[in-house]
């Protein structure tokens, strides 16, 4: 039996909430973001260096294909756990034990539908039936690791009674670790928050867990939600690198942190080194194919780009008129000013000075003037063009060079 990480029981009991990634599972079943093993070992390592605690490899038995990765990632990971998926079904479970043995700190991630609609439509079952199964897949893996999360699928849609008592039965059946996803994105954070709270407050051996977060994007409030989980004793968010993943996405790995990283009061760290943040998004989002959209939190292209004149002139004053965290936290080297027709003369001079003019007030004027020309014909205004501004100014006053 291999044992799972020594300090597991410690941080259950204090302020960290642990990184569960799976970009590699959850993120990579999105149709056109397959990864080969090679990819998807760069994927892992990087992760790691990143400090998440557990990285989801993939579902073991899905293919011959994701048990080589699995198998690959558990023999390279130096820090994490690694987990693989699976359902609630012995051969899924045999098959991910193997593909992991070589890991350092193995999980295996099994679990099954408890909400009603499942229960009826997926295995036309009973509730019964289900605590049933669930209990002999929590067994049977724990047969092979000590560390076993169990996942109620659609647990956001299951009445918060009846995932208490399934709760309930995996614990005794030696659960290490309950997900509680919002399979299809359903909750609202309040209700999502109250769902933790109900279950720290009548789950028989609950303080004995740790209560995981695995919420959906569909209506745009995976991270809302993960973070209300917290809030209310969850200390363990499941989430994927630029919130790729089924539908909508997951929860955004880079967004929870920060929310974390900005809002101390609440008292919730992770292990997350967030200077890596932008560099490992860019690495998914060049390895996957897949754009991340230029207004995406934290590490969208306008992320800290500022483009109204009334913003920038703030933020050339001070950064912190309009930004709540500074770039370098991130990875970001600094916050953009773009020049457009909406821009000021504030950020026009900032510009100039940048690649070299040093404006007096009479050049500004005239650069000014020059600038809001080309502006109106173009939608942004490059270096190349404040060089060609600033030939025009030239021509009637001497600019000196910064
Ligand atoms: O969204 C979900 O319910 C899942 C489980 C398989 C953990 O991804
Ligand atoms: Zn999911």
């Amino acid at each position: 039996m291999i044992k799972y990480k020594d300090n597991l029981y410690k941080m259950m009991q204090d302020n960290k909430v642990q990184i569960f990634d799976t970009t590699l599972r959850d993120g990579e079943q999105v149709p056109g973001c397959k990864l080969d093993t090679k990819q998807k070992l760069v994927i892992a390592e990087r992760l790691d260096l990143l400090g998440v605690n557990v990285i989801e490899a993939g579902f073991p038995v899905s293919s011959p294909g994701d048990f080589k990765s699995v198998s690959e990632i558990a023999k390279i990971i130096k820090n994490a756990t690694v987990c693989g998926l699976t359902r609630a079904v012995e051969n899924d479970i045999k098959v991910a034990a193997e593909a992991l043995k070589f890991a350092k700190y193995p999980r295996i991630h099994t679990g099954i539908g408890t909400s009603d609609s499942h229960i009826k439509f997926k295995f036309n079952s009973t509730r019964e039936a289900v605590i049933e199964r669930a209990v002999k897949a929590v067994s049977y893996s724990k047969s092979f690791v000590e560390d076993v999360e169990f996942y109620a699928e659609d647990a956001g849609r299951t009445d918060n009674e009846f995932l208490a008592r399934v709760c309930e039965a995996v614990i005794k059946a030696g659960a290490t670790v309950l997900n509680i996803p919002d399979t299809t994105g359903y909750c609202l954070p309040e209700e999502y928050g109250a769902k933790m709270k109900y279950l720290r407050e009548n789950v028989k051996g609950i303080e004995k867990v740790i209560l995981s977060c695995h919420c959906h994007n569909d209506l745009g409030m995976a991270t809302a939600n993960s973070i209300a989980g917290v809030i209310n004793g969850a200390r363990q968010i499941e989430c994927t690198i630029n919130g790729i993943g089924e539908r909508a996405g997951n929860t955004a790995l880079e967004e929870v942190v920060m929310v974390l990283k900005q809002h101390p009061y609440l008292n919730l760290e992770t292990s997350i080194n967030t200077k890596l943040l932008y560099d490992t998004s860019i690495l998914v989002r060049e390895s996957m194919g897949m754009p991340v959209q230029p207004n995406k939190a934290i590490v969208g292209a306008n992320a800290f780009a500022h483009s109204s004149g009334i913003h920038q002139d703030g933020v050339i004053k001070n950064r912190e008129t309009y930004e709540i965290m500074d770039p370098e936290d991130v990875g970001v080297t600094e916050s953009a000013i773009i020049l457009t027709a909406r821009s000021g003369r504030a950020a026009l001079a900032y510009r100039a000075k940048k690649i070299g003019y040093e404006l007096t007030k009479v050049q500004l004027d005239v650069a000014y003037t020059s600038f809001l020309e080309f502006a109106d014909k173009q939608k942004e205004i490059k270096d190349d063009d404040i060089h060609a501004i600033m030939k025009v100014v030239n021509k009637i006053s001497k600019i000196v060079m910064a």
